[in-house]
């Protein structure tokens, strides 16, 4: 299959891709700027602007489109094949994507294009989608319910319960609720939902940030470079149990 050879070869290339961005992101900054503080109070009216003001109008019902089906004439995947209906994906080699805010949803996809996210399966998808894919995709994806999951690992669990409601205090790591909140649930729009997410996969993400793979948000390098492994898995398989 077409499809199928294009991925691996994408997968491939991964290798090397990770060991240049760790190269590179060797030279990061550790300062906390104030652009790295808590939200004070939860910016909730942003919930009601449009994603991108003045953008065409977003339509949730040609995303479902794209995300189920694709587009063979454009080259787009179905996303539906990897991240599962309704974005409840089936396995951890896929995040779950429903219930997730558009804007951060859409930022993500941006970011995947333009590399400031390196993972090359993603790249490769992002790098056929227009930004008003991204959105409308990101529209349909927000309305769809948020899947749950479970905290699995009954020694760590303590662990990262506090780390996620009080943070490392000895290490100046922040408690992760304040800002994706108690529930899990995030707040709108530019902390995303971490609730009931694979555990294996946001482990993976606090590591791609702390390696310089991922540097697409510097408050997330910042917290990230001060947790150990052990730290990372424990507060990771916390969160997949939040709800
Ligand atoms: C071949 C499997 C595959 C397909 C098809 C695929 N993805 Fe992904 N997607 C992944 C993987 C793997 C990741 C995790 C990437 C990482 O570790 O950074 C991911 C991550 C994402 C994320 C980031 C989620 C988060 O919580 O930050 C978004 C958004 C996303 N994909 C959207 C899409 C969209 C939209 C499509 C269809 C156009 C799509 N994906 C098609 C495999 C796939
Ligand atoms: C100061 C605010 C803030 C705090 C505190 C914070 N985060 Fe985040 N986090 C963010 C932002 C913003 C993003 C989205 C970055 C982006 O746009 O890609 C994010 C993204 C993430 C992601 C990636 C989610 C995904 O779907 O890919 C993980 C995992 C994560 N944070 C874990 C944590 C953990 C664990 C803690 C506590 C140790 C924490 N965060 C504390 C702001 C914060």
């Amino acid at each position: 299959m077409r499809q199928t050879s294009q991925i691996s070869k994408l997968t491939s290339l991964s290798a090397s891709l990770a060991a240049s961005f760790f190269l590179a992101a060797t030279g990061f900054s550790s300062a906390v700027s104030a652009s790295d503080a808590a939200p004070a109070a939860a910016p909730m009216a942003e919930a009601a602007k449009p994603v991108v003001p003045g953008k065409p109008k977003v339509d949730a019902a040609a995303g479902e489109a794209l995300y189920s089906n694709g587009d063979a004439s454009r080259g787009v995947t179905a996303c539906l094949t990897c991240h599962g209906p309704k974005g409840q994906s089936a396995t951890a080699t896929w995040p779950k994507l429903s219930a997730q805010h558009a804007a951060y949803t859409a930022k993500q996809l941006k970011n995947f294009k333009e590399g400031t996210r390196a993972n090359p399966v993603m790249m490769g998808m992002a790098a056929t989608l227009t930004e008003q894919d991204m959105q409308n995709i990101a529209a349909y994806l927000a309305k769809q319910p948020a899947s749950q999951g479970v905290a699995q690992n009954k020694e760590t669990i303590e662990l990262g319960q506090s780390i996620y409601r009080g943070g490392i205090a000895a290490k100046g790591v922040p408690a992760c609720a304040a800002c994706h909140s108690p529930t899990g649930a995030g707040i709108p729009s530019q902390y995303p939902r971490m609730g009931g997410q694979w555990a294996e996969y946001n482990a993976a993400q606090l590591l791609a940030f702390r390696e310089g793979t991922r540097k697409n948000s510097s408050q997330m390098t910042t917290i990230a470079t001060k947790l150990s492994d052990q730290e990372m898995k424990a507060v990771a398989d916390y969160m997949a149990g939040l709800h």
